[in-house]
């Protein structure tokens, strides 16, 4: 999606240990990728990677105040990162601002599903009062409308949005990110509200246990969404 030849500066905006950024910069040539995070103990983990990725930088600086010149990206993206964001349109903006006219910026984010009641209301609102707890006070799940929403009122153009599902059907939830922070949701929902647990078991996955066990079935979803800066 982000429609590489090879000869880009690519931003990575919150890119944490450079997970996602080291693929990319190994499909440059000539190209680098420039990754910014405000954690240094991520960038960090990213400098002492056993692997040194010749053409990735990292960059200290918070998403909403990049460090960097406007007009100087052909390409952005940030993956995994938008719902930690508090200010998570005037990171767009700012991603806006660095990239050049007809540069591309794509985001990719685990999403929940719009809501249609005050059902899905008061659950969106439980799922992120349960993910705050561990992931800080900014956490908020998007959807993929709200991101579009968000990326338009910018100044970006759409071309391409696409959501994901990953589909699951297991014993626990290892091996299916932030499996283990919606089991909370759904557990203490069981007997908080149980109107809200049927439309979790509807909206996203069902939960059985037995014993120490427990079976979950499901699927989460992810946007992954194109924005172009106007040329
Ligand atoms: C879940 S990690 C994702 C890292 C990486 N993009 C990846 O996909 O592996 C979220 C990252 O966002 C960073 N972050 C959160 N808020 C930020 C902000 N306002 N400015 C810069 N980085 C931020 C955190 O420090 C963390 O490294």
């Amino acid at each position: 999606m982000l429609t590489l030849k090879g000869d880009e500066r690519v931003l990575d905006v919150a890119t944490g240990t450079g997970r996602v950024a080291r693929p990319v910069a190994k499909r440059l040539n000539g190209g680098r990728v420039i990754g910014v995070d405000q954690a240094l103990a991520m960038l960090d983990v990213g400098h002492q990677h056993q692997e040194p990725i010749p053409a990735y930088d990292q960059s200290a600086g918070a998403a909403d105040a990049l460090p960097f010149k406007s007009n100087s990206f052909d390409r952005a993206f940030v993956s995994f990162s938008l719902h930690h964001f508090g200010n998570p349109s005037g990171v767009v903006h700012e991603v806006l601002r660095v990239l050049k006219n007809g540069g591309r910026f794509v985001v990719l984010d685990p999403v929940i599903e719009e809501a249609k009641d005050s059902v899905d209301v008061a659950l969106e609102a439980k799922v992120n009062r349960v993910f705050r707890r561990t992931h800080g006070n900014d956490f908020r799940f998007h959807t993929a409308s709200s991101i579009q929403r968000m990326l338009t009122k910018a100044g970006f153009r759409i071309p391409r949005s696409n959501v994901m599902s990953y589909s699951f059907n297991q014993e626990g939830m290892d091996g299916i990110p932030t499996g283990r922070h919606w089991l909370e949701v759904a557990e203490e929902l069981e007997t908080e509200a149980p109107e809200l647990a049927e439309r979790m078991k509807k909206t996203y996955f069902t939960w059985h246990r037995h014993g120490d066990h427990v079976h979950v079935k499901g699927s989460f979803s992810y946007a992954l969404i194109t924005g172009v800066k106007p040329a």
